[in-house]
C-alpha cells in the first residue's frame, strides 16, 4: 500500500507537478518581459512637457536641453531656467506654464522623474556614442513624437552586446563605425 502510494506520486504527481511549475514560469517570464525591460515606463511628470510640442514641432535641437550628451557621460536634464529662456514671454496664460514660473520664481528645482537607468554597477557613457554620429532615437525611439516621453527601447545587456557586435548591420547610416568592445570590463569596471 505504501510503495503504491509512493509510486502514484513519482509517476503521477511529479510530473504534474512539475509540468505547472514549469508553465506557470514560461508564462509569467513572458508576461513580465517588457516590464523586468522597464519597457513601457512612462511616469507622469511634475510638468506636463511635451517632447512632440519642442522637439518635433518647434524642432528644438535635442542638445539645446541635453547640453552634454556630447559632453559626458550624462546626457543631462534641463533646468527651469532654460524653459524660462523662452517661458518668461511664451505661453505665460497657460497654468501649466505659471506653475513652471513658480518653480523659477521659488529658487525650487524641478524634481523629474528618472526613467532609463541603467544599474550602478554598469558603465555607460553617452558622448562615447553621441559623437560617433549614433542617433539618440536608436536607444530611445521617435522622442519627437511622444507628447509623453517613456522607455521603448531594451536597454539590458543583451541589448547593448547585440549593437556592440553587429554595429554595422545596425546603424546602416553610419557605414564607417567600428564594433563596440565586448570584453567585460568595457561596462564592468
Ligand atoms: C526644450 C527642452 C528639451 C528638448 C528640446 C528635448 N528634451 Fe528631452 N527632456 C527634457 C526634459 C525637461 C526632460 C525631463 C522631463 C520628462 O521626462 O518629460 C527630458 C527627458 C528626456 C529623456 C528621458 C530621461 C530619463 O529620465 O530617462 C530622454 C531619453 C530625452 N529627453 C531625449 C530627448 C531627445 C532624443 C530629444 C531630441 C529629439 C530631446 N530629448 C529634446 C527637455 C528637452
Ligand atoms: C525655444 C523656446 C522654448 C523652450 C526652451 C521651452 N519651451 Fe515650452 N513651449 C515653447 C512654445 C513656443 C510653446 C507653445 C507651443 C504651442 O502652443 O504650439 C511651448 C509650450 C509649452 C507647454 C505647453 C504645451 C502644451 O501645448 O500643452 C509646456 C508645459 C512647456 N512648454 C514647458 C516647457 C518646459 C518645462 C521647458 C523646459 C524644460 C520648456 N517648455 C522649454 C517654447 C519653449
Ligand atoms: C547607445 C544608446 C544611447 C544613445 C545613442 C543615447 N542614449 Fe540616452 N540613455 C541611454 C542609457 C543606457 C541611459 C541610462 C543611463 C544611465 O543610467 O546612466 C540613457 C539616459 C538618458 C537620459 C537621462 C539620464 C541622463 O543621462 O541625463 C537622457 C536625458 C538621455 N539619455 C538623452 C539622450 C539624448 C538627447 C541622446 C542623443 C543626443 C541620447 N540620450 C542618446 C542610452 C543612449
Ligand atoms: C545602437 C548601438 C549601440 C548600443 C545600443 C550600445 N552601444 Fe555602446 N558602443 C557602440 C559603438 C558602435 C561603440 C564603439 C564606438 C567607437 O569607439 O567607435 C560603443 C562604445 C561603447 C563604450 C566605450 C568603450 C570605450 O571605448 O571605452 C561603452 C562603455 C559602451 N559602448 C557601453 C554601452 C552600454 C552599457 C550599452 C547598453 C546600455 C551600450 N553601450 C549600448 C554602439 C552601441
Ligand atoms: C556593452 C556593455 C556590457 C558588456 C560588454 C558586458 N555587460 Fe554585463 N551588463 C550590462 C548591462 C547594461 C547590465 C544590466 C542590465 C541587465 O541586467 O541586463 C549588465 C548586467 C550584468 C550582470 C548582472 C545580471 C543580472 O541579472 O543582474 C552580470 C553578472 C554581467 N552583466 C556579467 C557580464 C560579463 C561576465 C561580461 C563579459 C562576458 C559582461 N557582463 C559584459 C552591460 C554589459
Amino acid at each position: 500500500m505504501k510503495k503504491f502510494l509512493l509510486d502514484y506520486g513519482l509517476k503521477v504527481r511529479l510530473p504534474i507537478l512539475l509540468f505547472v511549475v514549469i508553465i506557470t514560469f514560461a508564462v509569467t517570464y513572458y508576461v513580465s518581459y517588457a516590464e523586468r525591460n522597464n519597457i513601457g515606463y512612462q511616469p507622469e511628470q511634475p510638468i506636463k512637457f511635451s517632447h512632440k510640442v519642442h522637439a518635433g514641432d518647434m524642432k528644438i535641437d535635442c542638445k539645446y536641453c541635453h547640453i552634454s550628451a556630447d559632453k559626458t557621460r550624462n546626457a543631462s536634464i534641463p533646468t527651469v531656467s532654460v524653459c524660462m529662456g523662452c517661458h518668461t514671454l511664451a505661453r505665460k496664460d497657460m497654468p501649466e506654464i505659471q506653475k513652471l514660473t513658480e518653480y523659477y520664481d521659488q529658487n525650487k528645482p524641478l524634481l523629474w522623474n528618472r526613467i532609463h537607468r541603467v544599474p550602478d554597477f554598469v558603465y555607460f557613457n553617452h558622448s562615447v556614442h553621441v559623437n560617433k554620429g549614433i542617433d539618440c532615437a536608436n536607444c530611445h525611439g521617435d522622442v519627437q513624437n511622444m507628447e509623453v516621453i517613456g522607455q521603448v527601447k531594451n536597454l539590458n545587456m543583451g541589448a547593448c552586446l547585440d549593437c556592440h557586435r553587429n554595429a554595422h548591420a545596425k546603424l546602416p547610416n553610419l557605414p564607417n563605425i567600428n564594433n563596440g568592445p565586448d570584453y567585460c570590463s568595457t561596462c564592468h569596471r
